[in-house]
């Protein structure tokens, strides 16, 4: 589904990513985490086209995407939620919604995925008419996240969706995206908390200093005594 080959991203003469490649399936939750500055939004933003990588390649469903605008990504059904969720957040919930759904010229098919979203979510349904500003800190992550699946992605990037959240809403972000699977999604996941990463994902790439060190499924690298001592022992 997605190929990230070789990608290079220099901001100026600062070199933020040196030869990332990742490969994501159809139907697979992959990981991608390490610590801050390693380079993981930078690539994410290199796919979802918001950044022109120096070299290297991403195919999105067999298609080259770096010449393809943002707006054209998201109708080929790729969707990232950023980091610090990009919420208006004054704006109701729903109205949040509807900017996700925007590029779909289907009005029935947004109404049900807004009926998705609540079903997942059902406190959104609740607060629905309330500033997105003004709900707790899980709750906003949980209108970030619905807001990206509002496009009808096929693709879904989230970028450190547990960010500054209290572990018990951490749990309950990692239900969710579980949950993904079975909504027919394929998720690229960015985390620094190896922890959540690992609780959802067939595979992680474990990035630092701008490049993938480390590449397994999450049983094979929590044995990993190198990368125990480098990125799980904090
Ligand atoms: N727009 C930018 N201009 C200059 N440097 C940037 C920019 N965005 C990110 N960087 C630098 O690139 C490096 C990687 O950043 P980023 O991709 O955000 O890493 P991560 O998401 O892993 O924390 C950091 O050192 C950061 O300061
Ligand atoms: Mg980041």
């Amino acid at each position: 589904m997605l190929e990230v080959e070789d990608l290079v991203i220099r901001y100026g003469p600062f070199l933020a990513c040196d030869c990332i490649s990742i490969e994501i399936k159809a139907g697979e939750i992959v990981g991608v985490i390490g610590p801050n500055g390693a380079g993981k939004s930078s690539v994410v933003r290199a796919i979802a086209g918001l950044v022109r990588p120096t070299s290297g390649s991403v195919r999105f469903l067999g298609q080259s995407t770096l010449d393809v605008p943002v707006h054209g990504l998201i109708r080929m059904g790729l969707s990232l939620v950023p980091e610090g969720r990009g919420l208006f957040p004054q704006m109701s919930v729903e109205e949040n919604l509807m900017m996700g759904g925007y590029s779909l010229n289907n009005k029935l098919r947004r109404k049900e995925l807004v009926e998705n979203c609540y079903e997942l979510f059902p406190i959104l349904k609740e607060r629905r008419n309330q500033y997105a500003g003004t709900l707790s800190g899980g709750q906003q992550q949980m209108v970030a996240v619905s807001v990206g699946l509002m496009g009808d992605p096929k693709l879904c990037i989230f970028d450190e969706p547990s960010l500054g959240l209290a572990p018990i809403v951490i749990q309950q972000i990692g239900d969710t995206l579980k949950k993904m699977r079975d909504l027919n999604l394929t998720v690229l996941l960015i985390e620094q908390n190896a922890m959540l990463a690992s609780r959802v994902a067939d595979r992680i790439y474990i990035m630092s200093a701008g490049r993938v060190q480390f590449h397994d499924t999450p049983a094979s690298l929590m044995q990993n005594p190198e990368v125990i001592e480098k990125f799980l022992s904090a």
